[in-house]
Parts: C-alpha cells; structure tokens; sequence
C-alpha cells in the first residue's frame, strides 16, 4: 500500500479514560484514568496504518477532572504550531470524557487554523473488555483526515457520532453513548471509514473567533441555585476577587430571590456576572426569568454554565466590554 497519500495527522494525547487501565478486565468502573500512554494506545489499532500517517505526543496524563487552564493553553498552542505546518492536515487529542466538552470549546474559540481539531475519548478503560476507545480513536484520525471536516471548528468524535464542540455535553456517568448535543443534535456519523455531515456550524470558531489563549486567567467561578440558596457563596467569591461569576439558574436562568441580590451587588463591585441553567438543555432568555437590565446581568442562551464559564474567561481575558454581544454570537 502507498501510504505517502494518506493524510498526515498529529495525536496529542493528554489522559483520560480511554488511557485507563484497570487490574481486571471485567472491571469498568475501578480504575485509573490516564496512565497508558500514546503509543500503547496507537499500538492497540493497526487499523490505524491504512487511514493516516501518524506522530503522537504525550502532553499530558490526566483524569481530566484535573484539566487546568494552563494546560488548556499549553494545548491549544501546540495544536496552532503543528497546524502551521504544511506537513500537518489535522488533529487528534485523546482526552477524558469528564472535562471534555470545556477544552473542546476552549479550543473551538482559540486554535487558529481551518484544518481539522477532533477531540475524543472513551467511557471504558483500555483494558475493558469491549473498551471503546479504539474504534473511537480510529473514528477521529479518520474525521480529522477528511476534507469534509475542514472549517467546521474543533469537533467531538464519540460512538460513530460527530458533534460540535460548541453543543456537545456529556449526559451519562456510564454509558458509551455518553455524548450528546441537546439543542442541535449530532452534526454528523463516522463509521466504516466514511465520514458524513447533516449540517455545518453556524457561529464563528477557529480562525473566525477574536479570542486567544492567555498566560495568566481571569478567576471565574459557577455557583448554583437551589432551594434555600444564601448569600455565602458569591459574597464569599467577591471578596476573593474573581472577575466573573455563572450562575447554573433553575429553569430559564432563574435565580433564588437571595442569589438574586447578592449576585447584583457582585455586579455593583465589578464581577461580571453570566446566568446560565442548571437544567441541561434549553435556551436562557435575556431578560426572561430575571431582567438582566435591571441587575446588570448577562444570559447565557443554549451555553452551559461549563461552556459559560469558559467563553467568560476568554472574553475577560480579551478586555471585552460587551458580553452580550459576546454570549449571543459566540
Ligand atoms: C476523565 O475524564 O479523565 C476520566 C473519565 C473518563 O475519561 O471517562
């Protein structure tokens, strides 16, 4: 076989389940994320020769519960300098399921390039019987490859589905299917090889975006509502002096009448304050369940507070003044 056609692609591995290994094959669940590493895991799919020419790096190896912003732009620089390469047609990173749909929307809103991003994972460790990770990797390398997957933004390569890294959220603590996109659903399938897309990405990403990763990261920080909600959180947040706090609301963005308060006088101190809904899926209304006018406050539409969080410290970070703008484009 000619391989000099296939495309060439990077792999850069960062933990996660899908490098779990546990002491018993029949085991799922007891296990440590995060310890094999990238050439075990490439090792573990010959298939893998026939679909692209690949380099892997390790960057990191984590359960990314643990995933921090300083990783996120040590990742994302990375990706942009081995995008810059003509010799380089897309990438893949290997990541855990728990975090990923916050570094896949950091990426989707900071790599500068229109060549392929594909984010993957697995819910099974490497040594499960029946581990989703090699079909799963051998997915993404095969949609990073693909022309079709050019200028679509960072995407998500999950159990045959591919989503935008804008919409996907994990849904499941369990099941291989863990990976939804609530509001837009999947933007297209992988199987057998043959990548297929339903529909594009409508928001600016990638290279259309106007934020960069950072050195130093504005602190912001979720707190949620909830029945009998105080003041103790966010008062406690203002003094420590986080530039920017989500709200995870009930229902549309609603928040507890004594939230309510004490989030206005955040704002009356300077915090930049986001309402987002701790529901799962939905649109939070600007001026819907709480007036954002009144209290100065900003909706987060179909974000979660994760994915809110995320686009709070790129815009803090890029000295924007207009978060609304910033939430209802990106
Ligand atoms: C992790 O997020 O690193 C552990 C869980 C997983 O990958 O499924």
């Amino acid at each position: 076989m000619n391989t000099s056609s296939l495309p060439r692609i990077a792999v850069l591995a960062t933990g996660g389940t899908i490098a779990g290994q546990a002491g018993d094959a029949s085991k799922t669940a007891g296990y440590k994320a995060g310890v094999v590493g990238v050439d075990k895991l490439l090792d573990a799919v010959p298939a893998l020769a026939s679909v692209a020419r690949i380099q892997a790096e390790q960057i990191a190896s984590i359960d990314s519960k643990d995933m921090s912003a300083a990783l996120w732009t040590t990742l994302s620089r990375r990706i942009d300098a081995l995008l810059a390469q003509d010799d380089i047609d897309g990438v893949v990173i290997t990541h855990g399921t728990d975090t990923l749909e916050e570094t896949a929307y950091l990426l989707h809103l900071t790599v500068k390039s229109t060549k392929p991003v594909v984010l993957t994972a697995a819910m099974r460790p490497s040594t499960a019987l029946s581990a989703d990770g090699p079909l799963n990797l051998l997915n993404a390398v095969t949609v990073a490859g693909s022309a079709s997957a050019k200028g679509q933004g960072v995407l998500v390569a999950f159990n045959n589905q591919i989503h935008s890294a804008r919409d996907v959220t994990k849904t499941s603590t369990y099941a291989v299917d863990a990976f939804r996109s609530p509001e837009t659903g999947v933007l297209g399938f992988v199987q057998d090889g043959r990548v297929e897309f339903q529909r594009g990405v409508v928001r600016p990403h990638t290279a259309a975006s106007e934020f960069a990763v950072v050195d130093q990261w504005p602190t912001v920080e979720i707190v949620t509502s909830h029945a009998d909600a105080s003041r103790v959180m966010v008062e406690a947040l203002v003094a420590a002096g986080v530039r920017g706090i989500v709200v995870a609301g009930t229902g549309n963005g609603s928040m507890h009448a004594t939230l309510t308060q004490a989030l206005a006088d955040a704002v009356k101190q300077g915090v930049a304050v986001v309402r987002a809904s701790r529901v799962g899926s939905g649109h939070v209304m600007r001026n819907g369940a709480a007036s954002d006018d009144a209290l100065g406050t900003v909706s987060a539409g179909t974000l979660n507070p994760y994915k809110a969080r995320v686009l709070l410290m790129l815009a803090l970070a890029s000295g924007a003044q207009d978060l609304q703008r910033i939430f209802d484009t990106y």
